[in-house]
Formats: structure tokens, sequence, C-alpha cells
């Protein structure tokens, strides 16, 4: 009979080669570390092993593998401490970073804030958020001004978020001059930067990196604390109100008797909520018109779809519309293989578990590569090659090619998937059907190269444009137009 095989420990893992006490630090310090990770899972395969210090890391690319993992939080895998740790020290610790009951429960309360219902009555606020952001453009059209897009895009979402999950409205797209924007786009890569470092040195010595993050933190905090307090004093004259928002339902439960949610704790679960929901959702939308920019064919396709679906309107008119724009989701959903702004996740084990073979000790760190999977040709045939048409229903005879949707998960998925998913969705649609009705489209840097930058989340480090009122034409190149079809291509 064949004697099971026994298992390996993860020191017996292959790995790049690392200095003894630093390992692989440097080449992961920086705004590359998702690119690095996934050049070693080429090399090294499903499962290996680098080191942090003299922390020994187990990094997972097989997609089975890495979906199983997901499903079994919160009881055998944790985030990564360190993440908890670090947003912990500025004060912003919500549900990304909850483990155990405390996740349960707030869990239950965002879910809640973020339901289908929810949405459905939020619709006519999202669709004149929208409208600010095409009266937005349309000022920059015609003043022949370029439009930083990721910046535009963070208003919006904040501006969505902060009406959905807080009941506010700080209409920062109709606002001149600076907004809190500009201190949140400075959190994600303050953070970045203490994810991987030896000792916590800030703890010591501010650096002037570390000043920034705690001037941008403070100005989140005092804005959230402006908000809470108006609501809370909205709901002491109506204490027969039902709450209706994320805020208002955390204020019930923290004025509960017998609740322990004091009010530090309140600002932070809603300033963490605010930060997954806009840059998220801001540069997911950014990379999918970076490549309506790159498939001037398929965005004309998508053009037309929209035409179709909603002119004369000039954005959607009813949350309906959002389910019948089946190119311009396929689309989306290219993008989002190839471009999510979570390629990894880093996750802990809770007990002493067996992954591929290996027996992974309880309390190893862990990395697992989403996007590594979802760029195979084993699971999307073409592999990197970008082709919407993928998505749609295949014509008969080609069902073979490998589809592989296990493979494509840019939300996470188990039980900690995105709850805002449905809310990212529709704000995408809403802002992408507007862009169409209204804009050509026409990149100020047309030869440059959009590179991607992590922080926190993974973002294009520029995505300039100068729009223009929409033309006949479409502002795509007429040999684009004579030669139909959609095109596809090699990424980035
Ligand atoms: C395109 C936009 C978005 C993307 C790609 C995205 C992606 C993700 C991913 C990958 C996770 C980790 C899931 C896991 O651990 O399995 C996550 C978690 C989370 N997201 Fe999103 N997200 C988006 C938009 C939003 C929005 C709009 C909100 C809310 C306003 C939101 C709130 C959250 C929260 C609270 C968590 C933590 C969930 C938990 O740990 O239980 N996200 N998101």
């Amino acid at each position: 009979m064949a004697q099971p095989q026994p298992l390996t420990q993860p020191r017996d893992l292959p790995g790049p080669y690392g200095p003894p006490l630093i390992g692989h630090l440097l080449q992961l310090n920086s705004e590359r570390s998702h690119l690095t990770l996934e050049r070693w899972a080429e090399r090294y395969g499903p499962l290996f092993q680098i080191r942090l210090g003299r922390s020994r890391l187990v990094v997972v690319s097989d997609h089975g593998t890495i979906q199983r993992i997901l499903e079994q939080r919160p009881q055998s895998f944790r985030r990564n401490r360190v993440i908890e740790d670090r947003f912990t020290e500025i004060r912003i610790n919500g549900l990304f970073t909850a483990e155990g009951e405390d996740w349960r429960q707030q869990r239950r309360t965002v879910v809640a804030a973020l339901s289908r219902t929810r949405l459905a009555n939020f619709f006519p606020k999202l669709k004149a958020t929208t409208a600010r952001l095409q009266r937005r453009w349309t000022a920059a059209a015609d003043g022949n001004q370029p439009v930083d897009v990721c910046r535009d895009l963070t208003r919006f979402t904040v501006d969505v978020t902060m009406q959905l999950a807080f009941g506010v409205d700080p209409n920062t797209l109709e606002t001149p001059g600076p907004v809190i924007q500009q201190h949140l786009e400075k959190i994600g890569p303050g953070l970045q930067r203490r994810f991987f470092t030896l000792f916590p040195y800030w703890r010591l010595v501010r650096l002037p990196p570390d000043r920034v993050l705690d001037h941008a933190v403070k100005v989140l905090e005092r804005e959230v604390e402006a908000i809470v307090r108006a609501t809370r004093e909205h709901m002491a004259a109506h204490p027969h109100h039902e709450p209706t928002n994320f805020l208002e339902a955390m204020l019930v439960i923290a004025e509960r008797e017998g609740s322990t949610l004091s009010s530090a704790e309140l600002l932070a679960h809603t300033s963490q909520l605010l930060l997954a929901g806009e840059d998220t959702t801001s540069y997911t939308i950014s990379w999918i018109i970076h490549y309506f920019t790159k498939f001037p064919e398929a965005f004309v396709r998508v053009r037309r779809e929209v035409d179709e679906l909603i002119a004369p309107a000039q954005t959607l008119d009813e949350l309906q519309q959002a389910n019948h724009l089946p190119f311009l989701d396929a689309f989306c959903n290219e993008v989002m293989r190839l471009k999510p702004v979570a390629p990894h996740m880093a996750l802990e084990t809770l007990e002493d578990t067996e992954i591929l073979g290996c027996l992974v000790p309880r309390g190893t760190k862990l990395f697992v590569l989403l996007r590594h999977g979802a760029t195979r040709k084993e699971n999307f045939a073409g592999g990197d090659y970008f082709d919407p048409e993928r998505w749609l229903p295949r014509p008969v005879g080609n069902e073979k090619q490998p589809h592989n949707t296990q493979a494509f998960a840019p939300f996470g998925a188990g039980p900690r998937i995105c709850p805002g998913r449905n809310l990212a969705m529709l704000e995408i649609r809403a802002v992408l059907a507007m862009l169409c009705r209204n804009f050509d489209l026409e990149p100020v840097n047309p030869g440059r190269e959009v590179e991607e930058k992590m922080a926190v989340v993974m973002r294009p480090d520029h995505v300039l444009l100068r729009l223009k009122r929409r033309s006949p034409h479409g502002g795509v190149p007429a040999e684009a137009l004579t030669r139909g079809g959609v095109s596809v291509g090699r990424q980035p």
C-alpha cells in the first residue's frame, strides 16, 4: 500500500534568494510589490516562501486553493495582523480589519446599509451626483482643461459614499479649491510604506511621510467627527426616527444600553467605510476609462449600446436600465480581470493548516495572489489578452475555450466578499453611461504607458484626458471605425 507523502514545511518550499537579515524587504517595500510577487509566482509555482526579516511568509497563487482559504474565514484564516495594527495606530479600524464576533456584528450593519433595497431608494441621489460630474466635465471640456480622471472620480465616490452611508452630502464635485480627497489620497501611500518595515520606527521618530499621514488622518477625523455630531443631534431631535443609513444604525447600537461601542470606535468604523468605498471604485472606473482610450472600437460599441438604451437621456434614468448593458459589463469585467484594484490579499492562519501538501503552522502570514489565476490561459483563453467578448454568451462550438470564473475574484470571495460590490457596479455603470453619452476622449499623453502603483489598492499612475463634447464620429480615429468589431490586445 502506498504510504501517504509526509507534509513539507514552509522552510522547505521553493522561493527567491533573500539576504539573511532583511530577506525580501527591499523588493517588496515599493509601489510594485504586487508585480514582484506575481513574477515570483511564475517562477516558483503555486506555493512558495519569502522572508521579511526573520518572519517566513507563504505565497499562494493557485486559484482553487485561494478560494478555499477565503471561504474558511473567519474561523481558519484572518487578515494579516500587521494590517490591523497599522490601521489601529491611525485610529481607522472598521469592518475590513475586524475579526471574530466583532466582525460578525459589524458585517450585519454594513451589509444592511448597502443592501439592494437601500440602493434602490438611493438611486435618485446617485443620478443627481452623476449629473454633477457631467457638469464638472462639461466645464472642463468647454475650457479645454485636462481632466485628472482619478481625482475627479474620487470626488464622485466620496460624495456617493457619504450620502449613502452617512446621510450627508459634501458635494465635493462642485466645491472649488481644496477638498477632503486631497488628504484621503495620502492615507493609502502612508500605510503602504508601513506594511513592509522591519520595525515601527515611527513610534520613536516621525519622518516627513509620517507627518503627512498624521495630518491626513487628522483632517479625516475632524470631518467625520462633525458628521457624527450632526447625526447625533438629528437623532436626538427625532427620537423615533428609524435608522436609514450606516451611521444612524451604528449610533443606535452605540446608544443601546449595554453597548461597548465607544465614540472613538464609532469614528474609526465610519472612517474605514469611507476609505473602503472611495478609491477602490474611483480607481476601477479610471482603469476602465483608460481601456476605453486603448480600445476605441470597443468604446464605440459600448457607446452604441448605451445610446440604444437611454438616448435622448444624458445619464441612466432608472435603476433597471443598469441591468441592460451586457457589453459594458463585459468590458468592465475584462478590465477588472487584468487590472483588479486588489491584485493580492495579506492573510494569516488561525490554526495549523495544510496548504497544497505543506503544513503551515498557526500564525503564519500569507499572501494570496488574486490576479495570477485570472490571467493564466488555462483559466481564460488567451491569458492576458484583452477581449471583452469572452464575457458574452459564446457562439455554439466555442464553449470549450477556458473561461473559469472561479479564478476571477476582483471583489474577493467567501464570507468576507466585498459588501459594497453592488453599489460599486451601480456607480461604475452610471458614470460610464454618462461619459459615453456626452464626451469624446483624448488622452493628454497618448504615447505614455500607464503604470500600476500599489498603495493599499492598485491604481493607475495617471489617467489624464482632454474631454470633448461628443462629436458625430465619437472621437475615434476613422480607421478604427472602418475596421468594425472589437479589438483585442495584450495588456497593459
Ligand atoms: C470596484 C470597487 C470595489 C472593489 C474592487 C472592492 C474590492 C474589495 C475586496 C477585494 C475586498 C476584500 C474581500 C475579501 O476579503 O474577500 C473588499 C472588502 C470590503 N469592501 Fe470593497 N471593493 C469595492 C468597492 C467598495 C465599496 C463601494 C464599499 C462601500 C462603500 C466597499 C466596502 C468594503 C468593505 C467594508 C470591505 C470589508 C469586508 C469584510 O472584511 O467583511 N467596497 N472590497
